[in-house]
């Protein structure tokens, strides 16, 4: 904990928080948002720069870099084996790595790609949650967050896997919430609207491509599809983030927040 921050209530005060996919974007957000909250931040990635490490340890807070892919069993058991060895064990879990491809009509879906994202999306947390459980269980604590998306509750046009394993990742969450309530264990899910980063770009210009129409213009049309007419920033992903993850949320569990500047309103 940054020294400086002693006055300040911290919401995850010496709590061990592994972040997958936080090496970028929302991911990055979250790990940044919990650090300053008191976290001790495992930024488990496929991305092992440790460009944020280097960021928040020279800030003050704790963090280290962890290299996972979430699509491997034994990569998953490593990290957290590494994380336990280093940081001890894990208190809150964002299953948050995901990718969003492939951007195709379900007549034109390859059936390895389609694979490829459930493995990712949906096994990927599924995989991190059973392994974080097996921790958090004995301890009698512990919170999950599963980062799913509006499509987790709508369909749309080009996106079948994507959709699917985001709808899927509600269905995980409400399980696993029912499963570990008795527990002391909550499991929540985080839905974002559109939010500028690496991930958006890649999948807005698939999309407009496939749709003949350009960058700017697609853009400004998932921008109108909100009643804020905007993205949703980074930071209003990671602060509701720390909410779901520390005990102000202590009476919910298995809840599907959106985070879409209004767009998707069930
Ligand atoms: N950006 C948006 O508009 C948006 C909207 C709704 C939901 N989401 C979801 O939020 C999450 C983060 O999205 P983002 O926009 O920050 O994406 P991003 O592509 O910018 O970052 C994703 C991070 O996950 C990592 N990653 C990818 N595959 C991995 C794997 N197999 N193992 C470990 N790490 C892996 C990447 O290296 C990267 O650091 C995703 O699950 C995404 O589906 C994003």
């Amino acid at each position: 904990m940054k020294e400086t921050d002693t006055n300040k209530t911290m919401r995850l005060a010496d709590k061990v928080a592994l972040i997958t996919g936080g090496a970028q974007g929302i991911g990055a957000a979250i790990a940044t948002r919990m650090a300053e909250e008191g976290a001790r931040v495992a930024i488990a990635d496929l991305q092992t720069g440790g460009e944020l490490e280097r960021d928040l340890t020279s800030r003050g807070y704790e963090a280290i870099t962890v290299p996972l892919d979430v699509a491997s069993e034994q990569s998953v058991n490593e990290a957290f084996a590494e994380v336990e060895r280093r940081l001890g064990p894990v208190d809150t879990l964002v299953n948050n790595a995901g990718t969003g491809t492939p951007v195709a009509l379900i007549v034109d879906t390859n059936p390895d790609e389609w694979d490829r994202t459930m493995r990712i999306n949906l096994t990927g947390a599924f995989m991190c949650t059973k392994r974080a459980l097996q921790s958090m269980i004995p301890r009698n604590t512990g919170t999950i967050l599963n980062i799913s998306s509006n499509v987790g509750k709508r369909g749309v046009p080009l996106r079948s896997a994507y959709s699917s394993s985001k709808w899927a990742m509600c269905g995980l969450t409400q399980t696993a919430a029912l499963e570990v309530a008795k527990h002391g264990i909550r499991v929540n899910a985080l839905l974002p609207g559109n939010v500028d980063t690496p991930h958006l770009a890649e999948v807005v210009k698939l999309h407009a491509d496939a749709e003949g129409k350009t960058f700017e213009a697609y853009t400004e049309m998932l921008k109108s599809l909100s009643p804020m007419d905007r993205y949703v920033d980074l930071d209003e992903i990671a602060k509701v983030a720390v909410f779901l993850t520390c005990d102000d949320s202590s009476a919910m569990t298995g809840q599907l927040i959106n985070v879409t500047g209004g767009w998707i309103m069930h």
